[in-house]
């Protein structure tokens, strides 16, 4: 249908997930900087999707690294792995991504630079194919826990545009559709970026999904009425416990599904599960600008047919704001995890450390 991020023409192509569900703009980065800015301003963004940019990112910057001299050229590409990771703190992606880089760069050492900078840009497409390839593994194993009739709620955007394509929770969405399963998908509006609003019920619909959009605050009062039967969510970084950061809100509705004996279900590719971390407490959560709170970003009707982009505001001017990006739901609220190795108990993660 589309795609999130591409490397072409040496360049980075970005679909503009600020514009959608109104416009399909592509950005075209032409250096690892604007790569690192699209990532900062959410225009490409979900944890995936960041790693996937970020790598094509650096594979961008290292061609523009002057020096034929080995030992430059490795400290040049220290700064733009430097650079990339400093974008977003929580989705392990990036640093995973990175330290792929720097693995086949130390292993091709006796390598000269040229031969180095044309690895790089393999290496970033292969990353994105194989993110397409595990992403379907994960849509075929969590088809299965889809059940004909059910209504799914999910939250955020862990779709397509989230990843190199097919999404990792809407994955077994898609798979159960092909295979006949008729259920329907709540979608979170997911404030204050609005990706369940903007992002996930335009991938749904474009695939034949029937999805309904809830306000976050709704969530609870539905799984009361016993009008939901899973959610699935995706994930920034899972830990070695299973402990799980993902979009704020999130631990609200684990916490909600618990006590309405709903299970609750998280897709992670294990390029997203951190095995180097014990527990949730220490992952970074990002705090962003307080005008994603205090304003809404839209589309103004200026009059006529005239349209332009613009933020209004709802908070009065000089309100304090908090605005933490996510959240971490401890282990003992996840039914289960999803992998594209298989579908493991958050206790069990630790184990398949070896196969990550
Ligand atoms: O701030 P965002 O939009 O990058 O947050 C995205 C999420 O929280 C997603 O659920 C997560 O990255 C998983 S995407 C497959």
């Amino acid at each position: 249908m589309f795609r999130t991020v591409e490397w072409k023409d040496n360049k980075v192509f970005i679909l503009d997930q600020t514009r959608l569900p109104f416009e399909t703009i592509y950005l075209e980065c032409t250096n690892h900087g604007m790569v690192a800015d699209a990532i900062r301003s959410m225009k490409v963004r979900g944890a995936p999707a960041i790693g996937i940019a970020a790598a094509m990112g650096i594979a961008l910057g290292a061609r523009d690294i002057g020096t034929g001299n080995s030992i430059d050229f490795m400290k040049a590409i220290e700064e733009i792995f430097a650079k990339m990771l400093s974008t977003r703190p929580t989705a392990v992606n990036i640093r995973w991504a990175v330290e792929r880089l720097r693995r086949l760069l130390k292993d091709n050492g006796n390598m000269q630079v040229h031969a180095l900078k044309s690895l790089l840009v393999k290496e970033a497409n292969k990353i994105l194919e194989e993110d397409i390839e595990v992403n379907k593994r994960i849509g075929l194993l969590g088809a299965g826990l889809i059940k004909d009739g059910a209504v799914v709620l999910t939250h955020c955007n862990a779709g397509a545009l989230a990843t190199g394509g097919y999404g990792t929770a809407t994955a077994p969405m898609l798979i159960a559709k092909e295979q006949g399963k008729r259920f329907r998908v709540f979608a979170d509006e997911t404030r204050p970026f609005l990706q369940g609003a903007r992002l996930t019920t335009w991938e749904l619909m474009q695939a034949g999904i029937q999805v309904t959009l809830i306000t976050d605050s709704s969530a609870g009062a539905l799984m009361k009425r016993g009008e939901v039967d899973m959610v699935i969510v995706g994930t920034d970084r899972t830990v070695r416990n299973g402990d799980v950061a993902n979009k704020i809100g999130t631990y609200t509705l684990a916490v909600l599904a618990k006590e309405n004996n709903i299970p609750f279900y998280v897709a992670a590719p294990l390029s997203s599960i951190d095995f180097t971390m014990p527990e949730g407490d220490m992952i970074p959560i990002e705090e962003r600008d307080p005008s994603e709170v205090t304003e809404i970003y839209g589309r103004i009707m200026t009059g006529g047919s005239a349209n332009s982009w613009g933020a209004v505001r709802i908070a009065p001017d000089g309100v304090s704001v908090k605005n933490i990006a996510f959240d971490v739901t401890p282990a003992r609220y996840v039914t289960a995890i999803i992998t594209e190795k298989g579908i493991f108990k958050p206790e069990d993660l630790a184990g398949i450390m070896d196969q990550a």
